[in-house]
């Protein structure tokens, strides 16, 4: 059992045949999302990502840049790691399958499951798409080749295989024991009818390549690179030591994020392995969409992958954070245009939100001595403006917990456009000679909407919220989520720094 107050966060890892591009960003981003939003909401957080490092695909990858397997994957690994740094991410751990503790925690499993009878020596005959790293028996091809579109080879080879058909009824229990255990809902519906279906024995171990982790006692083998690769999320925190305190904190994992095409493994394969080993499964598994790019899909062929370096350069951090995450509801698949990118940063981050943080900071720089003013006794808006704000954290907290975030960013964005509304019609402006105590209220009232609002959008946009909340005057010990309510309301008299804009409008070079 994990402790209550642990959340344990994956991203899958990812294969080193590749430089990251946006589909690996958005994984990583929505993951550093929720791991950032539940440390500020004072849970145990750990959050994992790395890299996928063995198997066909990445020894081929090796072989046609010229280099040693080994070589390769370090090369290439440190570019998923660079990445991870420019976007900021707040990863507690970096695992790669090459590593020492890995291989020992794979190769325990291996041993476990071997002794609980789960595994058996036979050979296997049949079909082998080596970019999606799967087996595929002849009736699921179509038009020769692997559902995914990726060509497929035939296989003969002597082959361990894992009893996978032993395990159809505890697995379709598990579904509907933890009915969350797949999210989206739709995606446990196509999960549940697949092992409906049936469920045959998997090949657990190749013989005709050697990149890989040695099947214990007999090194002819290597494991199957998804038995290696999901071992991942338990090597990570101190597997096979039971006892190790971070296995004891974070085992099971509370939410395994990934891709739905790589659902299969995760939501069947790997809680299967786990099942069978006497271990317990992951709480969750969320499988998210696919981007297309410019109505496109994302493909070598086209050379129109898009670089996260490019994206961050061109926008910015913040900005390509949020229209990740906001653009489309998690779970859905949505297209990347640069048009909905400037629109969502331009409209969303500098009109909306910017423009209500400068316009009321250098309200009361102006107006107040640059100083927090001094509320009065509030009116109906001014309560019912900061009740939605007061409110925003049960919204966002909800959608949260179930890996929503666009939904969370829509609370937000909500009181941000009820903020704007509010300057509007309170107009402090016009208050300033006629009615000064009065204006002095209403720009407190929207500091202090501003705070509750920056506080919430750290966890999507940190950089941004972090500078918003250093203008306020909130000290850094005042920013977790517990300090979002009246108690901690914003002091008047504080000093307020010359405001400075926190989300610059695009404009196009070529415009
Ligand atoms: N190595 C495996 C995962 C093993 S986890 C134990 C793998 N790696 S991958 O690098 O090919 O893909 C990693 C993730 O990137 C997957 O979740 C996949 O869905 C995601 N994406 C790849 N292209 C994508 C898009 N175009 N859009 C969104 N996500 C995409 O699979």
């Amino acid at each position: 059992m994990a402790s209550p107050d642990a959340f344990y966060i994956t991203t899958p890892i990812y294969y080193v045949n590749d430089s990251p591009h946006i589909g690996h960003a958005y994984t990583t981003l929505a993951c550093d999302a929720l791991a950032r939003f539940a440390r500020l909401d004072g849970k145990r957080v750990h959050f994992l990502t790395g890299t996928d490092e063995h198997g066909q695909k990445v020894e081929k990858a090796a072989a046609a840049a010229g280099l040693a397997p080994q070589a390769f994957t370090d090369q290439v690994s440190e570019r998923f790691r660079e990445l991870a740094r420019a976007m900021q991410v707040t990863n507690d751990d970096f695992i790669r399958t090459t590593e020492p503790r890995h291989k020992a925690a794979v190769q325990a499993l291996w041993r476990r499951l071997a002794a609980n009878g789960q595994i058996y020596l036979s050979s296997y005959a049949g079909w082998y798409s080596v970019r999606d790293e799967a087996f595929f028996a002849e009736s699921e091809l179509v038009d020769g080749k692997a559902p995914t579109g990726a060509p497929v080879e035939w296989v003969e080879e002597p082959s361990y295989f894992f009893r996978l058909s032993a395990w159809q009824e505890p697995l379709l229990r598990l579904y509907e024991e933890q009915p969350d255990f797949i999210l989206p809902a739709t995606r446990r519906n196509e999960v549940i009818s697949f092992v409906k279906g049936g469920l045959t024995d998997l090949s657990i171990s190749r013989t005709s390549f050697s990149w890989g982790i040695p099947v214990p006692d007999d090194p002819a083998h290597v494991m199957y690179v998804w038995l290696d690769a999901l071992t991942n999320y338990m090597s990570a925190v101190g597997y096979p030591d039971e006892t190790a305190p971070s296995y004891r904190t974070f085992w099971p994992a509370s939410v395994h994020v990934i891709g739905k095409d790589i659902l299969r493994f995760h939501a069947v394969y790997w809680p299967a392995f786990l099942l069978a080993a006497g271990l317990a499964p992951p709480e969750r598994v969320f499988a998210h969409g696919w981007w297309t790019i410019e109505g496109e899909k994302m493909s070598k062929s086209l050379g129109n992958a898009i670089d996260p370096h490019e994206l961050i350069r061109t926008y910015g951090l913040d900005q390509t954070r949020y229209f990740l995450l906001r653009e489309i509801p998690f779970g859905n698949d949505g297209d990347f245009s640069r048009a909905a990118m400037i629109n969502r940063m331009n409209r969303d981050l500098a009109n909306d939100y910017g423009n209500l943080v400068q316009r009321v900071l250098s309200m009361i720089h102006k107006n107040c001595d640059a100083r927090l003013p001094g509320p009065g006794a509030l009116a109906e808006a001014d309560r019912a403006l900061l009740g939605a704000a007061a409110d925003l954290l049960g919204r966002v907290r909800d959608a949260m917990a179930t890996q929503a975030p666009s939904r969370a960013l829509e609370a937000i964005f909500e009181v941000i456009a009820a903020a704007n509304r509010y300057v509007d019609g309170q107009a402090p402006w016009a208050l300033r000679k006629t009615d000064p105590a009065r204006m002095a209220t209403v720009l407190y009232v929207l500091a202090e909407t501003i705070r509750r609002l920056a506080l919430l959008t750290q966890a999507f946009m940190p950089e941004a919220s972090a500078r918003i909340l250093d203008q306020l005057g909130v000290p850094p010990d005042a920013r977790q989520l517990a300090c979002c309510g009246e108690a901690d309301a914003l002091t008047p008299a504080t000093p307020i720094a010359k405001p400075e804009g926190v989300f610059p409008r695009h404009v196009d070079a070529a415009a």
